[in-house]
């Protein structure tokens, strides 16, 4: 980030433009960077009426070590979230990434394992009730080509173990919305097959699913054209649909003209959700170009969010905003 001074962002925050469309607009949250007064604070604050635990809430996070439970982190977001009326997005549950290293394969058995999981679910979902309004219960258990990924979860427990996620969340907490969530499940394509077909079965079998996840860490040039048809069959199955991790990635350099194409295709994006009536939840993965995680992961791109360096507003944030402000296709009522 520059030292320039914090310019407050021109025209009506995103947040209120999307409650007037009748859907939330998100972003992840960082709990280490909302102590004081900052641009990331005011943002996050100013912006977003819903906001997702980028880090706070994985395992690694809040068992270290085993029987050790650490909650600050993740109290310090919905304490945020509480002060500044925004709904709070738990993430995740059961994940193959970010496990404490104490859990493993290697260290307990498989009948450990399931009740290590099923006692994180229980004890995470049961503290956060009325604070934490749906969870993404199981994150990215496939595939690019649609079968299980091999996850530890997979291995000890078989592919019940995305049901029986679901129903422990749903003991700890009845009224919270719980999802599957995944990435690269945007377009028409075997994993988002898989993802369909699983979330019918799973309906079918009554486990509690209330929503699939779509976490959008979209390529520039490469926005799928078929993200509508794909975002409608999983609504016609009774389920909400989420964008919870949009962002999207340029390959550097980020020119004029690359970020003038990004700003059309957020645009769409957003236009798309609006569209689709179970669409309700828009959210970025971050929204600062200072703090993506893009270039830790993939060097030659970045650039991925709707605000540069600086947290001044690029084409990208004037396209969401302006999308959100047609009054076309307004929907009634806050979600
Ligand atoms: O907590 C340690 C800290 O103690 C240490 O000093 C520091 C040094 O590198 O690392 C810190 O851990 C980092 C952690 O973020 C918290 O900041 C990890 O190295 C880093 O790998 C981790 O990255 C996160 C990533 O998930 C890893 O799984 C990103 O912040 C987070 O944005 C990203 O989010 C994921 C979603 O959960 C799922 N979908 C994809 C998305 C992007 O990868």
């Amino acid at each position: 980030m520059t030292d320039s001074p914090f310019q407050p962002l021109p025209g009506a925050p995103l947040r209120e433009l999307a409650a007037r469309r009748g859907i939330r607009i998100g972003t992840a949250l960082d709990h280490a960077l909302l102590d004081g007064a900052s641009p990331y604070v005011a943002v996050a604050a100013g912006q977003f009426n819903s906001v997702t635990t980028e880090n706070a809430l994985k395992w690694d996070h809040t068992e270290y070590p085993k029987g050790v439970l650490s909650w600050e982190r993740a109290d310090r977001i919905v304490s945020f979230a509480r002060a500044h009326d925004q709904r709070v997005r738990g993430h995740a549950l059961v994940w193959h990434r970010q496990n404490p290293a104490w859990v493993s394969e290697d260290e307990q058995s498989p009948a450990e394992l399931r009740a290590l999981i099923r006692d994180r679910i229980a004890v995470t979902v049961g503290r956060y009730a009325g604070s934490i309004a749906c969870w993404d219960v199981v994150n990215e258990p496939l595939e690019w080509d649609g079968s299980y990924r091999e996850s530890l979860w997979h291995k000890a427990l078989g592919p019940g173990y995305v049901a029986e996620a679901l129903h422990w969340a749903r003991q700890a907490d009845p009224a919270a919305k719980l999802y599957i969530n995944d990435y690269e499940v945007e377009s028409l394509c075997p994993k988002s097959d898989a993802l369909y077909a699983l979330a019918k079965q799973l309906l079918l079998n009554g486990v509690p699913l209330d929503g699939i996840g779509f976490q959008a860490h979209l390529v520039l040039g490469r926005i799928p054209t078929d993200l509508e048809a794909n975002l409608r069959r999983f609504a016609d199955l009774g389920l909400d649909v989420a964008i919870t991790e949009l962002d999207i990635r340029v390959h550097l350099p980020a020119d004029e003209a690359r970020l003038a194409q990004q700003a059309e295709e957020y645009a769409s994006v957003v236009r798309t959700c609006l569209r689709v009536p179970r669409c309700q939840e828009l959210t970025l993965w971050g929204f600062t170009d200072a703090l993506s995680w893009i270039p830790a992961e993939y060097p030659e791109y970045g650039a991925a969010a709707i605000l540069d360096d600086g947290y001044a507003p690029k084409p990208a944030y004037h396209a969401v905003a302006s999308v959100l402000g047609e009054t076309e296709g307004r929907r009634p009522g806050r979600p």
